[in-house]
C-alpha cells in the first residue's frame, strides 16, 4: 500500500506546462530548447512542446490546444511581435499564466505574466559601441537582420542605430534579413558582396545572430576575402561555433544570449500561482566576448 501511493505521487507531475517554441533556425535556439526541456525534467514538469516551424498560426494553434488541455502555465517563443492579443486574451480569459519566452509581443503587457528575456536593443547597442570604438568611428557596415517583425530583430536594429547615429562616419550601406539562419547569412552576404563590387569597401557585418555571421564567414571565404581581418565581424548569441571562428580568427566580437531560461520562467508561473507579484520583464541580458578568451570558452562551451 504504502509503496503503491509512493508511485503514484511520484509519477504525478508538479505542474504541467505548454511550450511553444519558434523552431531550431539556429544553434542557439537548439540550446534554448534542449534547455528548457532539461529543466523541466529537472523539476518534474509534465512539458507539452510545440515546434511551430517559424510560423506563427503554428504557434496560435499551439497555445488554443494548450488552453484546451486545461495546462498550469504556457511559454511563449513568439516568432514576430504582432498579432498576438486574441489568442493571448483566451488565455487569459481561460486563467491560465503566459510567460514569454526570449522575444517580446507588440501587447497590452497585462495579457501576460511576464518576458523572460534579454534586452536587444541593449545588445545592438553593445555591438555599435564595440564597432564605433574598434573603427575610430569610420566604418562602412552591413547589417544582417533576423527575422522580419521579431523583436530579436526590430530591436537590435534599433539599439545598433541609435548608437551608431551619434557617429557621422560610420554609415550602414546595406541591411537585410537573413531569417537567423546560417543558409540566410551566407546568401544575403554573397548579395551584398556583388552589390559592393567585391566588398573590398565593406568595413564591418554586423549580424543580429552568430549563425548568420557563419554564413558571411564563408561567403567572405569564397569571395577571396579574409574575414575578421579584411572585414570585422560582431554578432550576438555566443554560441559555441562562433567562438571557434574568433579563435581561428574569422570573427571578431559576440554578445551572449542566455539560453537557460527555463528555471526563470517556471518559478515565475510558480509564484503567480501562489499569489505572488511577478515583475513583467525577468532580463537576462550577457557580456561582449573578444577573441582573447574564444579558444577557452570553445574548450568550456563545446563539451
Ligand atoms: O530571439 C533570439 C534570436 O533568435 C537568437 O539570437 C537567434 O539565434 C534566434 O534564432
Amino acid at each position: 500500500m504504502g509503496v503503491a501511493l509512493g508511485l503514484s505521487f511520484a509519477a504525478h507531475a508538479e505542474m504541467m506546462i505548454g511550450f511553444s517554441q519558434i523552431g531550431s533556425e539556429s544553434g542557439w535556439r537548439t540550446s534554448e530548447t534542449a534547455s528548457i526541456k532539461a529543466e523541466a525534467e529537472r523539476r518534474g514538469i509534465d512539458l507539452k512542446f510545440s515546434d511551430a516551424q517559424q510560423k506563427q498560426e503554428n504557434q496560435i494553434k499551439a497555445v488554443r490546444s494548450f488552453i484546451a488541455q486545461g495546462v498550469d502555465g504556457i511559454l511563449l517563443a513568439p516568432v514576430v511581435e504582432t498579432g498576438w492579443d486574441q489568442v493571448l486574451k483566451e488565455a487569459k480569459d481561460a486563467g491560465i499564466p503566459v510567460v514569454l519566452v526570449d522575444r517580446g509581443v507588440d501587447a497590452s503587457e497585462d495579457l501576460y505574466l511576464t518576458k523572460v528575456a534579454s534586452d536587444f536593443v541593449v545588445e545592438g547597442a553593445l555591438a555599435a559601441a564595440w564597432l564605433a570604438a574598434e573603427t575610430n568611428g569610420v566604418c562602412d557596415v552591413v547589417e544582417l537582420q533576423g527575422t522580419v517583425g521579431s523583436s530579436a530583430a526590430n530591436d537590435r536594429k534599433e539599439g545598433f542605430e541609435s548608437v551608431v547615429s551619434n557617429f557621422p562616419a560610420i554609415n550602414i550601406i546595406r541591411s537585410q534579413s537573413g531569417d537567423f539562419t546560417r543558409s540566410g547569412g551566407k546568401e544575403v552576404m554573397e548579395s551584398f558582396l556583388k552589390a559592393e563590387n567585391g566588398g573590398a569597401n565593406i568595413c564591418a557585418v554586423y549580424a543580429h545572430n552568430d549563425d548568420m555571421a557563419l554564413g558571411a564567414v564563408q561567403a567572405i571565404k569564397e569571395a577571396g576575402l579574409n574575414p575578421g581581418e579584411d572585414m570585422l565581424i560582431v554578432s550576438i548569441d555566443a554560441v559555441p561555433d562562433i567562438f571557434k571562428a574568433m579563435a581561428d580568427g574569422d570573427t571578431n566580437a559576440t554578445i551572449e544570449l542566455n539560453p537557460h531560461l527555463g528555471g526563470p520562467s517556471f518559478d515565475a508561473i510558480k509564484a503567480a500561482k501562489a499569489g505572488e507579484e511577478v515583475p513583467k520583464w525577468i532580463k537576462a541580458n550577457g557580456p561582449l566576448y573578444l577573441p582573447d578568451t574564444a579558444a577557452e570558452e570553445y574548450k568550456m562551451r563545446s563539451k
